[in-house]
Formats: structure tokens, sequence, C-alpha cells
């Protein structure tokens, strides 16, 4: 009996998923129906008690004023720009080494896009470069705070008051990140959040959130999410419909109190694949500068190539191990974002990683045994 469960755990540890939620999901499923069963029963499914809960106790988690939910992140860093007043004619700096949303957010604000390079050891926004992309027009930077690592925030908060520029921080892949002690989230007027499904905190659907500590700002988006609306049928701006549903409100109240548990398993376990990978010939780890606390949204490792990445993944592939790209196109290079007027080569550093860089299975119920599968696996392919 012994022996036959033993072998089964073996069996099933040799797979690894990129991302388990269905495990996540079956462990709360009592809380969820308790969650869930109000917003039913009371058919509170718009803006309901749930929204205003959740968004309560999200505000209290990043240390900001106000959070406003919405309907993702996208919606997030599109409103959040507008309600800080960046519009037609306004240019935005960002990094063209994330997830298209960024520059997705500024395009719908009607700003343009300013790119910079990002450092090639942490893969956040490189403060040296914000000078080349700085104009009279320069109204707001958006630094990411990519795989869950915040961008240099003291030296971007610095540079950013300097030249009276706002900060919008794309803190979608951060919740819960913290950067000497201070938390993603609270270190420019506003950020942007999104609680898309694989987050470390993410809803069963789409979500998103600005937390900030600007009470106009909050108003403001407060009013595009909801059709430029205070009161039924009467309209003060052009709005929009960009709520949370109750429902992903409820799942969301249901996940935030996990949620430090959860990175802290995510941290145990980037450790233990830092640990087990050290000094691996072709493979580059993630770089932690002093004083950063990341929650490790993503594990990223680099290889030599694209030709050479192809490979370990096909291996990791027959292996049962699941990986990931983020990202294979760097946004200068995406079609949607011609109209820029970047070319290959501009951004050297970031086109680099999108030919290198792969995402190791991550997420909290990972296990050890997981874990030792996915680095032999690795060890095997690159030899
Ligand atoms: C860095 C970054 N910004 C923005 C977004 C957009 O969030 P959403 O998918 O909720 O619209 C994401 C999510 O994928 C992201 O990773």
């Amino acid at each position: 009996m012994s022996v036959s469960l033993a072998q089964s755990q073996t069996k099933e540890s040799l797979s690894v998923p990129f991302i388990d939620l269905k495990q996540q999901f079956e462990n709360l499923k009592p809380e969820l129906d308790k969650a869930l069963s109000p917003v039913f029963q009371d058919a509170s499914f718009i803006l309901g008690p749930a929204v205003k809960s959740f968004e309560a106790n999200f505000a209290k988690y990043v240390g900001t004023k106000h959070c406003v939910s919405l309907h993702s992140g996208t919606a997030a860093l599109h409103l959040a720009l507008i309600a800080m007043g960046i519009g037609p004619g306004d240019e935005v700096i960002t990094v063209p080494n994330t997830f298209v949303a960024t520059v997705e957010g500024i395009a719908f604000a009607g700003a343009t896009a300013k790119l910079v390079e990002v450092d090639p050891k942490t893969y956040n926004l490189d403060v040296k470069e914000l000078d080349k992309a700085y104009t009279s027009k320069t109204k707001a930077i958006i630094p990411v705070h990519l795989y869950g690592q915040c961008a240099n925030m003291s030296e971007i908060m610095a540079w950013a008051n300097a030249k009276g520029v706002q900060v919008l921080e794309d803190a979608c892949q951060a919740h819960g990140a913290k950067d000497k002690g201070k938390n993603a989230g609270t270190f420019g007027v506003a950020s942007c959040f999104s609680f898309y499904p694989g987050k470390n905190l993410g809803a069963a659907g789409e979500g998103g959130a600005v937390c900030t500590n600007d009470d106009a700002i909050a108003e403001q988006v407060r009013l595009l999410r909801d059709h430029g609306s205070r009161k039924k049928y009467v309209h003060e701006i052009v709005g929009h419909n960009f709520r949370l549903d109750s429902l992903q409100a409820a799942v969301l109240g249901v996940k935030l109190p996990y949620l430090d548990e959860w990175n802290e398993q995510r941290r145990k376990h980037a450790a233990s694949y830092t640990q087990k990978l050290a000094g691996v010939e072709g493979l580059v780890l993630p770089h932690v500068p002093e004083g950063s606390e990341p929650v490790f949204h993503l594990y990223i490792v680099q290889v030599a190539d694209s030709q050479v990445r192809q490979k370990v993944q096909d291996y990791l592939n027959s292996k049962n191990v699941s990986t990931g790209i983020h990202y294979p196109i760097p946004v200068h290079l995406q079609e949607a974002f011609n109209n820029l007027g970047y070319s290959k080569g501009d951004f050297e550093i970031s086109e680099s990683l999108a030919e290198r860089v792969l995402s190791l299975p991550m997420f909290p119920e990972l296990t050890e045994a997981q874990i030792n599968h996915v680095v032999q696996s690795l060890k095997e392919a690159l030899k």
C-alpha cells in the first residue's frame, strides 16, 4: 500500500504545469462558496458590498488611501492616465520589455509612448536612459515592476520629481512586492494592478484596480469606470463600463488574506531554484538588487539564444515540464506599435532578452519534488 502511494506521488511529481490554478480553487472551495452565495442571494452583481469591501481591504494591503476596482489591469492603465490629465499631445515614457497592455494604456489615453531601454540585470527600466526620452511634452513615466520585482523606484522618483513628471506604476505583476521596505503601488501618484487569473492575486476571470492617495484621481477613475456617473442616469463626463463584477470581488476578497503566504511560498521556490541552478553553465538566473523584495510572479532564466531556448523548451516539454516566454516580441517590434517609429536594433537589451528568457513553473503550491524535476530536466537539456 505504502509503496503504491509512493509510486503515484513520484509519478505525479514528474508532471509540472506552468501554473496550477485548479489546485488553489479546490483548496478554497468552501470559503468561495460562502463568499459567492450572498452575491447571488442579494443579486448585488454590480458594485455591490463585495466590491466595496474588497476595495477597502486591497487599499489597506497596498497602503494607499483609495483602491478603485476595475475590469482589468489594462483598463486601470488607461483610466489612471486619463485621470492624471494625460491625453493627446502628451508623451509617456515606459519600456519595450513589458506586456503590451502598458503601452496600450498610453495609446488608449490618446498619448504617445516614448520607450527607454531596460537594465540588463533587473530587466526593469534603466534610470540612466530617461534623459534620452525626455522632451517638453513628457508628462508621465510608467515603470513596470516586471516579474514581481520593483523597478528602481527611489531613483525613478528622484528623476521624475526633478523634472516635474508624474509616475504611474504598472504593478500588475507585483502585488505585495517591496523596494527598500516600501510597497509596490505606493511610490507614484497612482498604481495599476491586474487580477488576471494567473497573477499572484488572481480572480476567476478578469479584474484590475487603480490604487492612489490622490482623491481627485480616485474620483475621476470611479466616474470613468461607470459611465461618468455618480447618480443613476446622470452623466457628468463621457465614461465607459470598466467595473469589476461583484462575483470577482468576492473571489478576490477570499484570496487576499492568503496573498502574503502565497508570495512567501513563491519566494521560497525561487530561492530553491536559484540554489539548485547556481553555477549551471549557459544559464543566467534572476538578479535581486539589495533592498528589493520581489514576489516572483515569474521565475525567469536566460539561455544563450532563441535556438537553444527552443531546444530546452522542447526537452522540458518531453519531461512534462511546462514553461513560458515573457515576452517573445518586445513592444517596439510589435506591428500594433509600428506608428511609434522604432525599429530592430533600437533597444538591443530588450531584444536580446526576448530571444533568451524562459519562464520556469512558478506557483505557490509547487512542491520540492516538482522543483527538483524541473532543475534536473533543465540541467539535462543544457548538457
Ligand atoms: C505588466 C502588465 N501590465 C498590464 C497588464 C494588463 O492586465 P490585464 O490582463 O488585467 O488587463 C498585465 C497583465 O497581463 C501585465 O502583466
